[in-house]
C-alpha cells in the first residue's frame, strides 16, 4: 500500500513547516478561554488538506482545524496537523503531526467504527517518524517497534493529558494524583499522539486520556497495537471513537489499570489527603 509512505511524505513537508514557525515564534490567538490556535495548526491543515487530495482523491478527510471533506467515502483520514499546539505556542519542544486512515466498508453506520489501517505521526524537532499499518506493524525512523516488558504498574512510566475546552468537567486530576502514587510517575508533555507513540516505542507503559478527539488518537491507537500494545476504553471494553476515553498500554499492566480505575471511579482505594492542620503536624515532625 502507498497510503503511508505516501502519508509520510506529507506529514513530513508539514512538520517542516511547523518547524519553520516555531523557529520564527507566532502569535497566539483564542479558541476559547484557554484552546489555543496559531496560524502554524492553519497553515499545516490547508497544506495536509491539499496533499492528501492530491495523492487520493477519493479519500475523505477530517481535520481538527474544520476541514470535513468527502466524509461519505470508504476511506477516511484523521488529521491532527500540530498536535501539542499549547507547548508550540510557549516554545516548549514537544508536538507533532498526526495522521491516521480509517477504512469504512459501504454500508456501516456514521456512528460506527470502521478499522485503522495506518498512521503516520512525525515529530519534526527530533526528527522522528512514527508509522503503522494494520497487519504490518510499527516503526520508528524504519526500525520496528514493540512495546515495553514491564509488568507492574509500580514499575511503570505512564502519561496522560488535559483537556482545554471544558476543564472543570474533567475528573482526571483526581486520577493523576492516584496513578503518580502508584506508579514512577504520570508525564503530562502535552501532545496525545506523541503519548501514544511512545507507548508503542516502549517509552512508557501506559497512557489514558478523557475526551480526545479521533483526530489525537487514530493514528496512536494503530501504532500500540501494531506494537502488540493494548488499546481500550477505562473499563477495559474495547476502544470506539464515540467512547472518547482511552486507555493504552504495553498490554501487561493493562489489567492492573482497569481495576484500578473501576476502583477509583466507585470511590475506593483511594490515597487519603491529609487536613491542613494534619499536614503542619508532619511538616513540623520532619523539621
Ligand atoms: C491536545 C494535546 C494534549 C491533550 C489535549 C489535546 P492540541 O491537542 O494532544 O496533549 O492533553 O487534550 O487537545 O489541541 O494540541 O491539538
Ligand atoms: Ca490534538
Ligand atoms: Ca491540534
Amino acid at each position: 500500500m502507498i497510503w503511508v509512505p505516501k502519508a509520510a511524505e506529507i506529514a513530513r513537508e508539514a512538520g517542516a513547516r511547523l518547524k519553520e514557525f516555531f523557529i520564527q515564534g507566532v502569535e497566539t490567538e483564542y479558541k476559547g478561554d484557554v484552546d489555543v490556535v496559531t496560524v502554524a495548526d492553519r497553515t499545516a491543515e490547508k497544506l495536509i488538506r491539499t496533499r492528501l487530495t492530491e495523492a487520493f482523491p477519493e479519500h475523505g478527510i477530517y481535520g481538527e482545524e474544520g476541514t470535513r471533506e468527502r466524509l461519505d467515502g470508504e476511506f477516511r483520514w484523521y488529521v491532527d496537523p500540530l498536535d501539542g499546539t499549547t507547548n508550540f505556542a510557549h516554545g516548549f519542544p514537544q508536538f507533532c503531526v498526526s495522521m491516521g486512515l480509517e477504512q469504512r466498508p459501504a454500508g456501516l453506520a456514521p456512528n460506527e467504527d470502521g478499522t485503522l489501517v495506518a498512521g503516520v505521526i512525525f515529530d519534526p524537532l527530533r526528527d522522528e517518524l512514527f508509522v503503522a499499518e494494520k497487519g504490518k506493524g510499527a516503526f520508528v525512523n524504519g526500525k520496528a517497534m514493540r512495546v515495553s516488558k514491564i509488568a507492574k504498574l509500580a514499575e511503570s512510566l505512564l502519561a496522560t493529558g488535559f483537556p482545554s475546552r471544558k476543564r472543570h468537567a474533567s475528573p482526571n486530576i483526581h486520577f493523576y494524583q492516584e496513578f503518580t502514587l502508584r506508579s514512577h510517575g504520570v508525564r503530562r508533555a502535552g501532545s496525545a499522539a506523541l503519548d501514544l507513540a511512545y507507548v508503542a516505542a516502549g517509552r512508557m507503559e501506559g497512557f489514558w486520556e478523557f475526551n480526545l478527539n479521533p483526530w489525537d488518537t487514530a493514528a496512536g491507537i494503530l501504532m500500540v497495537e501494531e506494537a502488540e500494545g493494548s488499546v481500550t476504553d477505562f473499563s477495559g471494553s474495547p476502544y470506539r471513537i464515540e467512547s472518547h476515553e482511552i486507555l493504552a498500554s504495553n498490554g501487561l499492566i493493562h489489567d492492573e489499570l482497569v481495576v484500578l480505575f473501576q476502583n477509583l471511579f466507585a470511590g475506593r482505594d483511594l490515597a487519603p489527603i491529609p487536613t491542613p492542620a494534619e499536614w503542619a503536624a508532619q511538616r513540623e515532625s520532619r523539621a
